[in-house]
């Protein structure tokens, strides 16, 4: 097995039911932090990180997310003849190598460890990471170069996690914790959206690096399956057949942009870090807040 991390995984096949009616066209990792669709945040992530090969599973309806990946002679020539180079210069940083993405259909949405599953020959036998689009993650070091780098010193399967107040607990996959060493934890068990009495208050997040043993325990899990196929269940069972699985605390801050609340906070978040929009954005936020509490 080849130790080096250069492919990722962006499930991208959901319905995004919680954006409706917005996702009836626009997939929902085009919709847009400032003037970025999510996906560009992903992929800048993975380029950080050292990723090399992008593959993006997607199914019908998501065509924006293939066309935004392809270049647009035809703007560029326009933006030449205005001499408009600054917005050139963001257009090239997002250009992406010929032959670096491949996209692979999910025919039904099965759940995520059936989306990661339809990837299984372009991996192959080597590590691979996988990247939820709608978890952003604003960090100096990119989250995915920090795990990256915390693999190549202890390998083996590694989930991001990030501690979380104990009643949101049911939200998550909950990681129960053998061996806490700070940054990296050992686990030895996983609990997906528990009730109550959660292992720890640890949980999940969008990020991970795999063995491809966790590919053939997702082939045993597809054949003959009915219901949601998850990723947990075949990281779970790397556990019950004593192969590491660790737990990373990355550093840096994560927006669950998957809900609304959380879109709404990143919107925010990130305008702020702008220069260009800070003091309008800050003004406005305070006057806001302002209104709204003499008006209570
Ligand atoms: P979510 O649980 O957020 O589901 O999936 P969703 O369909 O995107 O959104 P809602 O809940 O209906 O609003 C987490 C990630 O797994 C992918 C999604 O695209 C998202 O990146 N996924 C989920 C698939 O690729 N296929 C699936 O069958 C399910």
């Amino acid at each position: 097995m080849r130790s080096k991390v250069s492919k990722a995984i962006f499930p991208v096949a959901g319905l995004g039911t919680r954006f409706l009616p917005a996702t009836k066209s626009v997939p929902k990792e085009i919709m847009t932090l400032v003037d970025r669709p999510l996906i560009q945040y992903a992929i800048d992530e993975a380029r950080a990180a050292g990723i090399k090969e992008f593959i993006f599973v997607t199914s019908r309806g998501k065509s924006a997310l293939e066309d935004y990946f392809d270049h647009s002679p035809q703007l560029e020539a326009e933006l030449k003849r205005k001499d408009k180079t600054d917005l050139l210069e963001v257009l090239r940083q997002t250009d992406m190598d010929s032959g670096a993405i491949a996209y692979i259909r999910q025919h039904k949405p099965m759940g995520l460890g059936h989306a990661v599953w339809c990837a299984r020959r372009l991996i192959g036998n080597e590590p691979f990471a996988v990247i939820l689009p709608d978890d952003v993650i604003a960090a100096e070091k990119s989250c995915l170069q920090q795990m990256v780098e915390a693999f190549e010193e202890t390998p083996g399967n590694m989930v991001a996690a990030m501690e979380v107040p104990m009643d949101k607990a049911k939200n998550y996959g909950m990681l129960d914790v053998a061996e806490d060493h700070g940054n990296l934890v050992s686990v030895k068990g996983m609990v997906e959206k528990p009730k109550e009495n959660a292992p720890s208050n640890l949980a999940v997040i969008g990020r991970y690096i795999l063995t491809p043993q966790v590919l053939k325990n997702l082939n045993a899990k597809n054949t003959g399956a009915g219901g949601e196929i998850q990723l947990t269940d075949a990281i779970a069972q790397e556990i019950t057949e004593n192969r590491p699985v660790y737990g990373f605390r990355f550093q840096g801050q994560r927006y669950d942009c998957g809900s609304k609340a959380g879109f709404l906070q990143a919107t925010v978040a990130f305008g702020l870090s702008r220069p260009e929009l800070r003091d309008e954005l800050l003004a406005y936020l305070r006057e806001t807040v302002h209104m709204d509490q003499a008006a209570q």
